[in-house]
């Protein structure tokens, strides 16, 4: 991997040996954005607390098991959905390591149904955390990986913490987006404003270490992710862009897709910062009245910012969901997120459908 100058090899004794820092820590890369960016302090120190919520998450995960952690927490959250006892924890998790941070204002969280204020007071300058505190949770019972999501955004004025509606800010207010990967490594992928970079946790130094500076997602894909087993709910557009995409080589497309699904988001998401793809999650005729089933403030908008910053493209097919003006603080929307071309072609599909004019999707 090249390093940037930034990160050029800096000696540390070591006898008579000068040894290079080929990764250098999430604590070297923050202020390194802070001399070369203005990253507030503030903000570093919220990203390290942010990151020690999520190696903590990660081992409860690896020891659930043990502790009697996997399985329902015998509760159901604001979206009726049964909580995992590792929901709860993570939602705690990421709620005492925020709190250490005198700036965060409000937390928004999938598991708590009210805005978690933090702050009597908000000024302009101070932060909302929202998060998504594990991703995929249906997964956790059968070993298979999960994630955590978040993203914060720098309040521009003062708000009023007796109304949740002051939180309602669109994405492209977020100052900062990430989620962590509890994989057979954990893996922790932020973007402040200036590209998405990802780290590794090193079990044996207990920290993350830059893996990779400056993830891009390639323009052209051969890949997508979908549940497939809603293919007889959904709107003409998005069945249009599936049934052309399985037709093959032999099919409008000329050439043979893959399909990966894994009922994560995160996970999908990573592999598409690390090889391309596409991620459909449609709103259709069994969600529609609930707007879709991702969530806008922190499922859809945090990944909306790292596709964005990679190179890549997020939309609900009509609207860029960045500039989408929240109504609610649990509301949901269609997502079509990664490369480019694929993200436009949909685009495309669904100007034509409203229309009835055909297009060149490559135009
Ligand atoms: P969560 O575990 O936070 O509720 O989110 C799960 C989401 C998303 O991550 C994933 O892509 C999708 O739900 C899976 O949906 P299906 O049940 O349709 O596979
Ligand atoms: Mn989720
Ligand atoms: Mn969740």
């Amino acid at each position: 991997m090249t390093l940037p100058m930034a990160y050029a090899p800096r000696p540390t004794f070591q006898g008579n040996r000068a040894m290079p820092h080929t990764h250098p820590t999430l604590r070297q890369f923050l202020l390194n954005e802070y001399r070369t960016h203005g990253t507030e302090k503030d903000l570093v120190f919220l990203l390290e607390d942010i990151a020690t919520a999520c190696r903590v998450i990660s081992s409860r995960i690896r020891n659930g098991s043990f502790e009697g952690e996997l399985g329902s927490a015998g509760s159901t959250n604001i979206q009726g959905e049964t909580q995992k006892q590792l929901d709860v924890i993570a939602n705690d998790e990421f709620e005492s390591h925020c709190r250490n941070c005198s700036r965060v204002a409000a937390l928004v969280s999938e598991e708590v149904e009210e805005v978690t204020w933090l702050k009597q007071r908000p000024v302009a300058g101070d932060y909302v955390v929202y998060f998504d505190p594990l991703d995929g949770s249906s997964n956790l019972d059968v070993n298979l990986s999960v994630g955590s999501i978040f993203s914060i955004v720098q309040l521009a004025e003062a708000i009023d913490a007796t109304d949740d509606r002051s939180v309602l800010l669109p994405g492209s207010e977020q100052i900062c987006a990430g989620y962590a990967v509890y994989g057979p490594a954990t893996s922790f992928v932020i973007t402040t404003g200036y590209g998405v970079h990802g780290f590794t946790n090193h079990l044996g130094h207990g920290e993350f270490r830059l893996v990779s500076h400056g993830m891009t997602i390639p323009e052209e894909t051969e890949e997508f992710a979908i549940n497939a087993s809603r293919h007889t709910r959904w709107d003409p557009p998005i069945r249009r862009y599936f049934d052309e995409c399985v037709a093959g080589s032999n099919g409008p497309r000329g050439k043979s897709f893959n399909m990966r699904w894994t009922a994560s988001m995160v996970l999908d998401i990573h592999r598409i910062l690390t090889r391309g793809g596409v991620f459909l999650y449609p709103v259709d005729s069994a969600n529609r009245a609930q707007g879709g089933k991702l969530r806008l403030l922190y499922e859809a908008n945090p990944m909306a910012m790292l596709i964005e910053q990679a190179g890549g493209r997020a939309t609900t097919g009509r609207e860029r969901i960045l500039e989408i003006q929240p109504e609610s603080s649990h509301e949901r929307v269609p997502v079509i997120f990664g490369s480019k071309a694929e993200v436009e072609r949909i685009e495309c599909y669904f100007r034509e459908d409203a229309s009835g004019q055909a297009e060149d999707p490559a135009t």
